[in-house]
């Protein structure tokens, strides 16, 4: 091989006062499977990143919630984590940008640009909410559109016309916070002049780092011209201070990309040999790559590059820049139940499915991608389950039943092994070029192939007949040896389903080099299936919960009801009123736990025996956070019997026991007084 490559990779850092959802998850996958490939490869590679914890939305809701902002975003970072780890995405380190490496960072850049000339300072006129004393960002500012008159319109555009404008252009102006009119008031502001660096971005953005059609967009914005950025913000603000500017923040987009080097600079404090200077100095031979969607693109192909020059850093190697993600063809949409978050699709749906779809549909362009359910259904029980999982499903009984789970000595056909080893280039090529669509056509085909072979070589027919055992064991041993190059392609996109290969076919972990060895006379494992069909039902399950997600959150806006949680008072939800009837249609009853047990591979979940009385019900209950198993068995408790089931992804609900409280280890399961028994009717 030749030299190994010193890499750095990274992902947008997501927003720490929200869910991770599919939308985010084309990124994360993406960047997931190209550092993957390149650790396969041998290289030396880092996938970092941060949650993004900066800003007045992020102080906003923390106030909402009745928390400080750092104990939203500790929460946050942890939901995030959680989901991340369970899509695979194999970060090396998960940081955040309220972090004391990201302060030393932002203040060190801010510095020397200071230094060198480029910060201006100068006061400005903003929207100023008298009541909560604080400034305004535009989003925050709500009235009727200066076109149509529509009311509560946010920002700078109307929802009802489509009109563009500027904030100060709406009509009875009220703020989104407090609801009092704003008013005009004068601040001072910190600029980081753009325009210092024209020269050098022109050069940088036509030089090989960027996507074409990214680079022709910036060429448009040349030609408008670069305006000085705003990177402070008034007190009261969640961020950090101005070094040298009491009262006065840096505005969360300055802090955000500097987050990527913070978070290398916290791995490297903990990795013995792992240095720092080496990958950011300017004379850097290290390679580094910033994956972002086109939304995104300004900040890091003009700000970020211009910042990074401006302190004496070194600039990215390249950015990546992707589109969105459509769901049917259309905007993902809360009403409709496409707005999934990566926790709604985890309960119902394996990750690896999702991982695979998406890299079937990538490219290395920043057209949006398109998540078809029904194909998505279609297109992982025929690819995955059909031809990859079936190779080995095949040929691995044969092995396991008449040979002791022995493979045989010799390859049956060393040149179809090898057709399989040399596609290994242009699959390569895929990968390393984000053609992972590509890619996969080429795994696809190839595993076609190796159908084919068996479907000729038909081992059930050879299995039947005596003395052609060496052969039989030669043709699935053949299969199995297929499999495993198919499986080492894949492993960049399924690691999961790839682990699960290595641990049957008793390897070590694959790496490329690895592939174009065959195994011969090895024992392996008896085959157990590596994935299961999606089941249309579980598809539309997740579509009712997300669409429940939004009723949850419909009913937030309704009628504010006060509840405690974390020792603060907060404001909490009544939904909307409903009639007896549509209550009495419920059927409450008193049921005993008769068994419970943690699920595996959910941390969520408890799996409960529930009796009423003579019938047992299995009901999956999201309350493990709060509950040991041990503690909840003979305990009586109310469920709702008269629930239709529902298919999860860990198994069958049949029913749903009753709790309340914020979460965490404030869920209380209803227990009802002693007397009740088993089956009673709740009323
Ligand atoms: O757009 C976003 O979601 C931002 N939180 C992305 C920040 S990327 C980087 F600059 F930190
Ligand atoms: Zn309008």
């Amino acid at each position: 091989m030749t030299q190994p490559r010193k890499i750095l990779v990274t992902s947008a850092l997501p927003y720490a006062n929200g869910p991770i959802h599919i939308g985010h998850l084309v990124e994360y996958v993406q960047t997931d499977i190209w550092a993957r490939f390149q650790k396969m490869r041998g290289h030396q590679c880092y996938y970092v990143c941060a949650d993004d914890a900066h800003g007045t939305p992020i102080m906003l809701r923390a106030r909402q919630e009745g928390i400080t902002p750092e104990a939203l975003i500790a929460r946050v970072a942890q939901e995030h984590k959680a989901d991340f780890a369970e899509f695979r995405v194999g970060f090396d380190n998960y940081h955040s940008t309220h972090s004391e490496e990201n302060r030393d960072c932002a203040t060190l850049i801010y510095r020397r640009n200071r230094d060198g000339g480029h910060i201006a300072t100068r006061s400005i006129t903003q929207a100023y909410d008298p009541v909560e004393q604080m400034f305004l960002p535009d989003r925050f500012i709500k009235g009727e559109c200066p076109k149509c008159g529509a009311a509560d319109q946010y920002g700078d555009n109307c929802e009802a016309c489509g009109a563009s404008y500027s904030p100060s252009e709406l009509k009875n102006p009220r703020s989104a916070v407090s609801g009092a009119a704003p008013e005009d008031r004068e601040s001072e502001h910190h600029f980081f002049k753009l325009a210092d660096f024209e020269e050098m971005l022109k050069g940088w953005t036509r030089g090989g780092h960027l996507q074409r059609e990214v680079a022709n967009k910036l060429d448009e914005w040349f030609t408008a011209g670069l305006q000085e950025w705003d990177i402070s913000r008034d007190a009261p603000y969640f961020g950090f201070e101005i070094p040298d500017h009491p009262g006065k923040y840096f505005y969360v987009w300055l802090d955000a990309p500097i987050g990527y080097m913070a978070s290398f600079r916290n791995l490297c404090d903990r990795t013995p040999g792992l240095d720092f200077a080496s990958f950011w100095s300017k004379d850097s031979t290290a390679e580094l790559y910033n994956f972002i969607g086109k939304d995104i693109v300004y900040f890091h192909c003009l700000f970020w590059p211009a910042m990074l020059h401006g302190a004496g850093f070194r600039k990215p190697t390249a950015v990546f820049v992707h589109g969105f993600l459509t769901v049917d063809g259309q905007k993902m949409s809360k009403s409709r139940g496409t707005f999934i978050k990566a926790r709604t699709y985890l309960n119902h749906l394996d990750p690896e499915f999702l991982r695979y779809y998406f890299a079937a549909k990538l490219g290395a362009g920043v057209d949006d991608i398109d998540l078809n359910l029904g194909d998505f259904a279609q297109r992982v029980n025929a690819d995955l389950v059909g031809k990859v999982v079936n190779i080995a499903s095949r040929c691995a009984g044969f092995i396991s039943k008449r040979f002791e789970g022995r493979l045989s000595a010799e390859l049956a056909e060393p040149e179809l092994f090898d057709s399989f080893v040399h596609a290994g280039k242009e699959i390569a090529a895929g990968f390393e070029g984000r053609e992972y669509s590509r890619a996969v056509r080429e795994i696809m085909a190839l595993a076609d192939r190796a159908n084919q072979y068996i479907d000729e070589k038909a081992p059930w027919v050879v299995a039947k007949q005596a003395g052609r055992e060496q052969e039989l064991q030669d043709i699935c041993s053949m299969g199995l040896n297929l499999f495993r190059v198919l499986i080492g392609y894949l492993k960049p996109i399924l690691p999961r389903t790839a682990e699960r290969s290595e641990a049957f076919l008793r390897i070590p972990a694959l790496a490329w080099d690895a592939l174009s060895t065959p195994l011969l006379g090895e024992l392996i494992d008896p085959f157990t299936p590596l994935l299961t069909r999606v089941d249309p039902k579980a598809i539309e399950a997740m579509l009712a919960d997300s669409k429940e997600d939004l009723t949850a959150q419909e009913a937030k806006k309704t009628r504010p009801h006060e509840t405690k949680t974390e020792g603060h008072l907060v404001r909490e939800p009544l939904a909307e009123t409903i009639e007896y009837a549509d209550f009495a249609r419920v059927d409450l009853r008193v049921a005993r736990i008769v068994a419970a047990s943690e699920v595996a591979g959910s941390d969520k979940l408890l799996a409960l025996t529930l009796d009423l009385g003579g019938e047992q019900r299995a009901v999956l209950a999201g309350i493990r956070s709060a509950y040991r198993p041990e503690a909840l068995v003979g305990r009586l408790t109310v469920m709702v019997a008269n629930l239709a089931p529902r298919k999860m992804r860990f198994g069958n609900s049949d029913g749903m026991v009753l709790a309340a409280g914020p979460g965490g280890q404030d869920i209380f399961l209803l227990a009802p007084d002693t007397g009740a028994e088993p089956g009673m009717r709740v009323r």
